[in-house]
């Protein structure tokens, strides 16, 4: 049954109708202690959403909505390895990458953990050689910089993980990313980089990545112009794929592949070998310490009850804002300048996996799917877009991520960072009217500019430390969340068809672009006008 047919739905609906505009002012004042009482606390992970626009009946309408749309049996159907994502009929089983030895997950009958340990063996030895110096390029000289080289979820993960663990990586050990195929990224990339030191991680799923495959290949020609040697590739390439064919037309040797497979969502990817890059920044143990955190967020999500269930909760304030106030973005602000790349790392896997207009029965679905995500570090985004959080015409909600201790020990840059924290959640929340703005000796005539309207949701975050594990607690609470929400919406999550067409008339215009002489005359006027324009200055 779709969404909004459902009785829960229903009840939904009127309840918003009895909400109003209800003030966040008021509901504070009713309820003396609702700041603790829409608080959970799980393993470290503070979750306060009682700056939301919710009551507690919101919540329990909320709650009842995820049980009626069976969310225990998805959430169940995800972990036991059943094949939901339909269109491509295998499961989504990240979770298993996380799995400890002594666990079984079945695929087809056949326990996928011994080989997801195997792999992972294997990368700590590589990460760990190289890191020691064992591992020579084909001089005889230790590699001391390492470039990955993928694309969307084969870059977005382990560039967000090795920025946000920077701390962890050893000062004589440079770790780069490289994922547009914009010539002047790979270009930049190389710059100053020794040929000998280098090593390159060429990481994607498929192996057949325009983006990922062009990089490789001028990664491959810039360091054979200086290493004339026949292992050079051998020495200074590994792939992380689970297209071992590809790999080895591409000349890497498969010994230098590690592997993953075909149910590991490319977003979701960051814990299985596409994490090679990351584990060689910041060492095998604390990838491990990763992956057992990210593993904790999994079994709160799998057992706890939904009223204090952490990504569960998440999900539900999310379907509420978009099915009944037409929020249409959703901002992610980490007040931590390590989690620069998470709003990035979220937009993938929010929106690559719930921007659909199709439900898994392939009808249109009867509410808006996912939200816009953006979002950039605090305080930096205070100075840009708030203006237009506090005072704009639309509703953005949003999560304020924090991080109670630093990894120095400036406490008067942290307590400033938290102070800015905390403020802005609070005049978001509640404003100053203008009758406060008066009384402040505020001129009339400036009134009305200076009001602030306040009832504008966020929910805060807040980590103990930003380790290796609490950083793995934090991406497996929005995988889980962003689950939560696909499964309410009755969508597939684990699917992409919506990046095909534009791949693929990327490389007919090439084609054509190559090819001077094609035809442009089945493009539409504006397209050939632009093609035209660009062949004529097309000169290198
Ligand atoms: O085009 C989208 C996408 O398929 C993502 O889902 C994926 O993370 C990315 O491209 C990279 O794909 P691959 O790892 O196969 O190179």
């Amino acid at each position: 049954m779709s969404i909004a047919s459902t009785p829960g739905w229903r009840k939904l609906r009127e309840h918003r109708k009895s909400l109003g505009t209800t003030h966040l002012r008021e509901l504070f004042d009713r309820e003396r202690a609702r700041g603790p009482a829409m608080t959970v606390e799980y393993d470290g992970v503070v979750v306060d959403y009682a700056k939301n626009l919710v009551t507690a009946e919101t919540m329990d309408l909320l709650l009842a909505l995820a049980a009626d749309r069976d969310l225990a049996a998805g959430i169940e159907a995800m972990l036991s390895g059943y094949p939901i994502n339909t269109t491509e009929r295998r499961p989504a089983l990240h979770t298993a990458l996380r799995a400890p030895r002594d666990v079984s997950v079945l695929v087809d009958g056949r326990d996928v953990v011994p080989d997801v340990h195997a792999v992972l063996d294997r990368m700590r030895e590589f990460a760990g050689s190289v890191r020691s110096g064992a591992w020579r390029g084909c001089t005889g000289k230790p590699i001391r910089t390492v470039v990955n080289i993928g694309i969307g979820g084969s870059d977005l993960g382990p560039a967000m993980a090795a920025l946000a663990l920077r701390e962890c990586t050893p000062a004589d050990l440079d770790v780069r990313f490289v994922s547009n195929v914009d010539g002047h990224a790979i270009k930049r990339t190389l710059r100053g980089l020794d040929p000998e030191r280098t090593l390159f991680v060429v990481a994607s799923k498929t192996f057949t990545t325009v983006e990922t495959l062009t990089n490789a290949r001028t990664a491959r020609a810039w360091l054979s112009a200086t290493l004339d040697d026949p292992h050079a590739v051998a020495r200074h390439f590994v792939a992380v794929s689970t297209n071992a064919r590809e790999v080895a037309e591409f000349g890497i040797d498969p010994a230098n592949m590690f592997e993953f497979w075909d149910w590991v969502g490319g977003r979701y990817s960051l814990p299985s070998a596409i994490g090679l890059s990351l584990m060689i920044a910041i060492g095998p143990e604390r990838f491990g310490e990763l992956l057992v955190g990210a593993r904790s967020m999994d079994e709160h999500f799998r057992s706890a009850p939904f009223s204090r269930n952490l990504p569960v909760l998440l999900g539900v304030l999310g379907v509420w804002y978009r099915g009944f106030f037409d929020a249409q973005t959703h901002a992610v602000l980490p007040y931590d300048e390590r989690l620069g790349r998470l709003p990035a790392y979220l937009q993938q896997l929010d929106m690559e996996s719930n921007g659909k207009s199709v439900t898994r029965e392939g009808a249109s679905p009867d509410v808006d799917t996912a939200p816009i995500v953006w979002g950039e570090p605090g305080t930096n985004g205070q100075h840009a877009f708030f203006q237009l959080l506090h005072q704009g015409t639309t509703i953005v909600p949003c999560d304020f991520i924090g991080v109670l201790e630093p990894a120095h020990s400036d406490l008067e840059h942290h307590d400033l960072l938290m102070a800015n924290l905390f403020a802005q959640t609070e005049a978001l929340a509640f404003g100053r009217f203008q009758d406060e703005v008066i009384a402040e000796g505020v001129p009339e005539s400036q009134a009305r500019h200076r009001t602030f309207t306040g009832n504008r949701p966020s929910t805060t975050i807040l980590l103990p430390r930003l380790t290796p594990y609490t950083l793995g607690q934090l991406i497996a609470l929005y995988e889980h969340k962003v689950f939560t929400q696909g499964w309410l919406w009755g969508i597939n999550s684990f699917d992409q068809w919506g990046v095909e067409l534009g791949k693929a008339l990327a490389n007919r215009i090439h084609d054509e672009i190559r090819a001077d002489s094609a035809d442009l005359g089945d493009h539409d006027s504006s397209t050939r006008a632009l093609l035209q324009r660009y062949r004529q200055v097309r000169t290198i």
